[in-house]
């Protein structure tokens, strides 16, 4: 069959890092195909390649028969290749309509002049709109739609354009599952019509149901193209990461952990009542859940004790102490610390190195004059960056590089590994695994459980139950702002969690 485009024995090379060697890809009309690799194996470099934003240093580039040392941008465009990026790339402040055409707009000619041609750029906007299925206008700003709304609009530019190839990068993590089955109805659509699709995911089960064919990295290395029909997660497993993933099943399901109370919250309500009257006691030793859907207000509680929100009312109590925490430098004082499950946004400093990211939340919890001192020496702060990117196995050339030069799996450590370092005794887990691939996920599940049976207090909030039945002890379900409902891990199931989480 013929390919929409073919990448013959690429290679890049960036300083210091062969992010990958020989690496063979090529994307057929009408079909699904994976790109599956571990943290850092060059999934996104290798569609940067497609895209035209990065060079290969070695290897040859085909598009309509046609062979290219390099896509430009514009041999990209031209080949119709669209693509979405791990970190979407809307512009907030500017219409939907407008971030379809940036760039492209639509002309007509008046007497030979060419003049914007608003009204055709309308009328196509609402009809790609109506062919995905996002119900917004084409003048609303793209900084009120949600996350998959901006993914959407993604997805318009490519149909726009009339799109043959899109490329998808990891574009379910953020999403919930209504919007995840959306996403394959769109999908299987744009299949029909004959276009391809290059799908990246780190959830196996979902790289099973969607895809037709897979291609897998390791190390930068090409491992093969394989049917997704011969496939199965324990293959996909062996072959991206070459040893089996022990699970990481919670072993005492059933421990008593005695009545030592680490962390207590009382009838916490917050000022914008996004939360209410949720109380909780955290024992030590024990890894405490919260599972729910989206909005239901967990995130709001965790943001709430990290004093990123005012509460109106309720009291915390950290091994009895009572807090009285208003900002999040106060928290992360107390020891109290949020892993965010949005490190774009309120994780980590992009203009930074490695480095410096990983020593913030240490200089913050040792400054002194009210935040005004958080000098640390330079060799102190090289240790500390050391040893946490040992601990969380990140993936780079060196701790000065910029964090946005690492694959965003390993940004999302750096961030575990800068919380890490300030020796917290509350730790919170937002979303701990987004983007995480299978190794490093059990990885953080055990680190978790480590940090438990030192004494810590870990709460964790996650969407996938999955993860919270095989990683906590106890399980609070919020629903609607509140608390409704707690679970031994040795009585919880997903039906029984998912019927709490709806409960009108
Ligand atoms: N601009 C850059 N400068 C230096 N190194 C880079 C740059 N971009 C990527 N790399 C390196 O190339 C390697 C591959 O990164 P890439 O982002 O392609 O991984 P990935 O497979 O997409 O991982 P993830 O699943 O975490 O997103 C990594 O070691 C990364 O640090
Ligand atoms: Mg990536």
């Amino acid at each position: 069959m013929n390919s929409l485009v073919e990448m013959r024995n690429i290679t890049k090379k960036f300083p210091g890092v062969t992010a990958l060697k020989g690496v063979n890809f090529d994307v057929r009309p009408g079909e699904v195909h994976i790109l599956l690799g571990e943290n850092g194996a060059g999934k996104s470099t290798l569609m940067k390649m497609l895209s035209g934003a990065y060079e290969p240093t070695e290897g040859t580039m085909v598009a309509n028969g046609k062979e290219f040392p390099r896509f430009t941008p514009k041999i990209s465009q031209d080949n119709g290749i669209s693509i979405i990026y791990q970190e979407l790339s809307v512009i907030n402040e500017i219409s939907i309509q407008e971030n379809i055409f940036v760039g492209k707009l639509l002309t007509k000619r008046i007497a030979g002049i060419p003049v914007v041609d608003n009204a055709s750029m309308r009328r196509r906007t609402e009809e790609v709109l109506r062919e995905i299925g996002l119900d917004r206008k084409p003048n609303v700003p793209v900084g009120q739609l949600s996350i998959s709304e901006k993914q959407m609009v993604e997805i318009a530019k490519a149909v726009a354009f009339d799109a043959k190839v899109i490329i998808m990068d990891e574009p379910t993590t953020s999403l919930t599952t209504e919007e995840i089955n959306h996403l394959y109805e769109i999908i299987d659509n744009l299949k029909k019509q004959g276009k391809g699709i290059v799908f990246i995911s780190h959830k196996l089960d979902e790289v099973l149901t969607v895809g037709d064919r897979v291609t897998i990295l390791k190390d930068g290395a090409y491992v093969g193209t394989y049917p997704i029909s011969e496939m199965d997660e324990d293959r996909l497993v062996k072959l991206m990461v070459g040893r089996e993933i022990k699970g990481s099943h919670l072993k005492n399901p059933n421990k008593d952990y005695g009545d030592e109370i680490i962390f207590e919250a009382k009838n916490i309500t917050r000022k914008d009542n996004k939360v209410r009257n949720v109380s909780f006691q955290l024992r030590k030793g024990e890894i405490l859940g919260f599972s729910g859907l989206v909005g239901a207000g967990r995130t709001e509680l965790m943001e709430a004790i990290f004093g990123a929100r005012p509460i109106k009312s309720g009291e915390m109590y950290l091994y009895g102490r009572k807090l009285d925490i208003k900002s999040t430098y106060q928290a992360v004082k107390e020891g109290i610390v949020l892993v965010t499950e949005n490190r774009r946004e309120t994780g980590f400093s992009p203009y930074h190195s490695i480095k410096q990211n990983m020593v913030q939340a240490k200089g913050l919890k040792e400054a002194k004059f009210n935040g005004l001192s958080g000098l640390i020496h330079e060799k102190e702060e090289q240790a500390v960056a050391e040893e946490q990117a040992e601990a969380m196995q990140v993936k780079c050339a060196s701790l000065s590089q910029i964090i946005t030069e690492l694959s965003g799996g390993n940004q999302q450590k750096v961030i575990l590994g800068r919380w890490m370092a300030s020796n917290p005794e509350l730790i919170i887990f937002d979303e701990p695994t987004k983007g995480i691939d299978v190794g490093t996920k059990s990885e953080i599940y055990k680190l978790m459980r480590r940090l438990a049976e030192q004494g810590k207090g870990v709460l964790v909030v996650s969407s996938e139950m999955p993860e919270l039945l095989s990683t906590c002890d106890r399980i609070i379900v919020m629903n609607d702002g509140q608390s409704r409902g707690e679970f031994d891990n040795a009585d919880a199931t997903e039906e029984e969690l998912v019927r709490v989480a709806t409960m009108a």
